[in-house]
């Protein structure tokens, strides 16, 4: 975002189009990061429509609170996982909202700050969690603990990886020397590990590599359907949720939800994606994907 250090978010004026919020509305966004999203929600929704934001990470949601405190009682921030959601709402004393956002992956804030190491970009720790005051195994751990068997399949399955077994084989052989816990040492063993001629024209060889451990340590995949079918199942007649997605796992689950749940209309035959304009601004949007549905009345 111009003149903001931090996360832009992404397909905002779609998200706020789909969601329609309104005064008097309750709004959930479960993934609130820096509240880039949120705010425009709370825009939209003024001067009496509420928000309550949801994140797994402590450190995030203290940007959130910075951004939205002159919001005031209208917004309420959570540090809870979205896969706990049915306790939250019970906790919060929320019955039914009006609309819910899930917009997933990682924020940049986690993507920038070296020491998370998210990054293959930046010298850091292989940590990758993004609730770090949860504890749970980093990436470090698992390049340190699993067969390289399961490390192959992490590859190929979470991050598409058709040289998962070298990289894995790689691995194996790197960690029985040295343990691996730098981002840009896992980096170029990933990049030796593919030959030259297949390294992918727009993206860094190891990025597919990172993308899979990322989704590991943080279970990504796990209980998405379950969390998206809860928000579902909150929403008030017309309510709407909306999902934005930035790989195909995520949104092939997503797809499948919305489209078997009885509850909903699906309002994106297609997912909509950003423009070549939000690319340029912000390339980490390229591989957006937004659906979006609406309840059915009765
Ligand atoms: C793409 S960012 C959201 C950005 C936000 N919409 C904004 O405008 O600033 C995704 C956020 O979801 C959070 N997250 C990921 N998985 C989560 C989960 N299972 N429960 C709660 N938050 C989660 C991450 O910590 C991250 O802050």
């Amino acid at each position: 975002m111009i003149g903001r250090p931090g996360h832009a978010p992404v397909l905002l004026p779609q998200v706020l189009a789909f969601l329609r919020p309104i005064p008097d509305g309750l709004y959930l966004d479960l993934t609130v990061g820096t509240g880039g999203h949120a705010e425009g929600i709370l825009e939209a929704s003024g001067p009496t429509g509420r928000l309550v934001g949801l994140d797994r990470d402590r450190e995030v949601l203290l940007l959130a609170r910075e951004r939205l405190a002159r919001f005031e009682s209208r917004v309420r921030l959570v540090h809870a996982d979205y896969r706990d959601l049915r306790a939250v709402a019970a906790a919060e004393g929320l019955e039914a909202w009006d609309g819910a956002l899930l917009d997933l992956g990682v924020s940049s804030v986690q993507l920038d700050d070296p020491a998370r190491g998210f990054a293959f970009s930046r010298s850091g720790p292989l940590d990758m969690r993004m609730d770090r005051a949860g504890g749970g195994a980093t990436a470090a751990d698992l390049l340190r603990d699993l067969p390289e068997a399961e490390l192959s399949r992490i590859l190929r399955e979470y991050g598409e990886e058709r040289w998962a077994r070298r990289i894995a084989r790689r691995i194996g052989a790197a960690r029985a020397v040295a343990p691996l816990t730098r981002t840009d040492a896992l980096a170029d063993l990933v990049a030796g590990a593919i030959p030259r001629r297949a390294w992918p024209k727009r993206i860094h060889p190891a990025t597919r590599t990172f993308q899979a451990l990322r989704i590991a340590v943080n279970r990504e995949l796990e209980g998405l359907a379950e969390a998206l079918g809860e928000a579902i199942h909150g929403l008030r007649p017309g309510g709407r949720v909306i999902v934005i997605a930035f790989h195909s796992l995520e949104d092939r689950i997503v797809k499948q939800v919305l489209r078997g749940s009885p509850e909903v209309t699906v309002l994106t035959k297609k997912p909509l994606t950003p423009g070549p304009e939000e690319v340029a601004a912000n390339p980490r949007a390229r591989s957006a994907k937004l659906r979006a549905a609406r309840r059915v009345e009765g």
